[in-house]
């Protein structure tokens, strides 16, 4: 019958442990290459150092500015660093919200830092602190080749991003020549960091074992510690120092053929960086919602749906947007949600079409978790084998909107982390108010160490 029918079609969706074990392995893979200096160009995990080194405690106290760029809203922020009597960190924030407009985001960078600046300054005329010379922490999340904390160039645009001029361009440069143009702010900046790095960075201060920093949001991207002596793109034995994986592009040099199905094929073709990033094309937000509308379509066109009928905007790419993913899998069982959503898409489902629509979600949704589960444990693995350690105790940070907002992600992704990870003892933490946090600090440290050279 027809719900068979559809099983059959989603258990393509289905990775069974021997499978995930073989992504965790292949991923171990282009982390090794990544690292490594001889194969860091062809590697697909571009294992980038951040020059976020485990340091020496204490920072500067005082008010830092927060940007926070790349996620799914553009944030200003004013974080207030100080100790409390314990010598704990207190931080406290205030930050606002601005929404990047299309043009800005596919322009020029200068209209796009233009316009950045231009928030910049409008925060700070609102807080009355147009005056001060504040220093700066820029969570700027794509991926970047740093030469240092506060230099580095944008290798290239994800998720929808596309502004021309910016790939190859140290991007605190292209800030500072933004500030400059207009001549109204005086900005300080001491610190650029991926929203992995600033993720895991605010979590370390609640808790010491803190060592990854994971984001499945509109992108999907994880960060951690390793051992100083590794990272062969850098010189120097001692400690360790913060890579960001940029494990999204992974399966672009083709590790993950076997693993893609026809949906994530048109998915890939029809974004505005084919052939890139397609680990985080399986994963993230920006294109969950869609793959749930391309095998809804494949169901209407078996019959299978609708009485094989789909409606203008169910054709219309993008319309099943994620967070539709997220309320269809909280629907309680009377199928309301499912049904509202389904209508306000000009269809008007049966009972038995809202069941297969919750099924099309759950089992999307689902590889999402267990194919990012993979890749975490894949991460974790390698760091105890490199840590030579008999078991792991480790802490997560994670933020982003599909681990925070989705109703079941979470535990899936979990269990298959856990599953794939014998000897090691997890504990994941979620950030809050995450990378505005995270950059403060990390500058705080920064200015610190620069208040020693002096
Ligand atoms: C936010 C962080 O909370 O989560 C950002 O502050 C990060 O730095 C973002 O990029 C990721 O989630 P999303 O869902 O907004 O892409
Ligand atoms: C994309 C970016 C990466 C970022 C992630 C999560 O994968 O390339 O830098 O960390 O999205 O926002």
């Amino acid at each position: 019958d027809k719900i068979l029918m559809v099983e059959q079609i989603l258990s393509e969706f289905r990775r069974n442990k021997e499978e995930l074990k073989e992504v965790m392995k292949r991923m171990q893979r282009e982390m090794e290459r990544g690292l490594r200096l001889e194969t860091h160009e062809e590697a697909s995990v571009k294992m980038l150092p951040t020059y976020v080194c485990s340091t020496p405690e204490g920072s500067e106290v005082g008010d830092f500015l927060a940007l926070d760029l790349g996620g799914t809203n553009f944030r200003v922020m004013l974080v207030k660093v100080g100790e409390d009597e314990e010598r704990s960190w207190k931080v406290e924030t205030t930050n606002q919200m601005y929404s990047i407009p299309e043009d800005a985001m596919t322009g020029t960078a200068e209209m796009l830092f233009d316009y950045i600046a231009e928030c910049m300054s409008d925060f700070l005329d609102k807080h009355h602190i147009k005056h001060k010379k504040l220093p700066l922490g820029f969570t700027f999340s794509f991926p970047v080749r740093h030469e240092d904390l506060d230099k580095g160039i944008l290798l290239n645009w994800t998720k929808g991003f596309k502004a021309s001029g910016a790939e190859g361009n140290n991007v605190v440069g292209l800030l500072r020549d933004a500030i400059k143009r207009r001549g109204d702010i005086e900005m300080d900046v001491v610190a650029m960091v991926n929203d992995t790095v600033a993720t895991m960075i605010s979590c370390y201060y609640e808790d010491r074992s803190c060592e990854v920093g994971m984001i499945v949001g509109t992108g999907c991207n994880a960060c951690y510690m390793e051992e100083m002596r590794t990272v062969e793109l850098v010189e120097g034995e001692e400690g360790r120092m913060c890579v960001n994986t940029e494990w999204g592009a992974f399966g672009d040099n083709g590790e993950l053929e076997e693993f893609r199905l026809e949906y994530d094929r048109v998915v890939d073709e029809s974004s505005i960086n084919p052939g890139h990033q397609l680990y985080e094309k399986l994963i993230s937000g920006k294109y969950m919602g869609e793959l749930v509308r391309l095998v809804l379509m494949k169901l209407v066109n078996e019959d299978l749906l609708f009485n094989g009928e789909a409606s203008e905007q169910l054709k219309t790419r993008g319309s099943f947007e994620t967070r539709y993913v997220s309320q269809v899998e909280s629907d309680t069982g009377d199928r309301k949600q499912i049904y509202n959503i389904l209508s306000s898409l000009g269809v008007l489902p049966s009972e038995l079409d809202c069941d297969i629509v919750h099924l099309v979600c759950e089992s999307v949704s689902t590889r999402s978790a267990h194919m990012c589960g993979a890749g975490l444990a894949g991460v974790i693995n390698w760091m105890r084998e490199r840590r030579c350690e008999e078991s792991l105790k480790i802490t997560v940070g994670v933020d982003g909107s599909v681990y925070k907002l989705h109703p079941c992600f979470r535990d899936r992704f979990h269990k298959v982390v856990r599953d794939l990870t014998p000897h090691c003892d997890i504990t994941f933490i979620q950030s809050e108010e995450g990378s505005g946090r995270g950059a403060a600090l990390i500058s705080a440290v920064a200015c610190k160490m620069a208040a020693y050279m002096l």
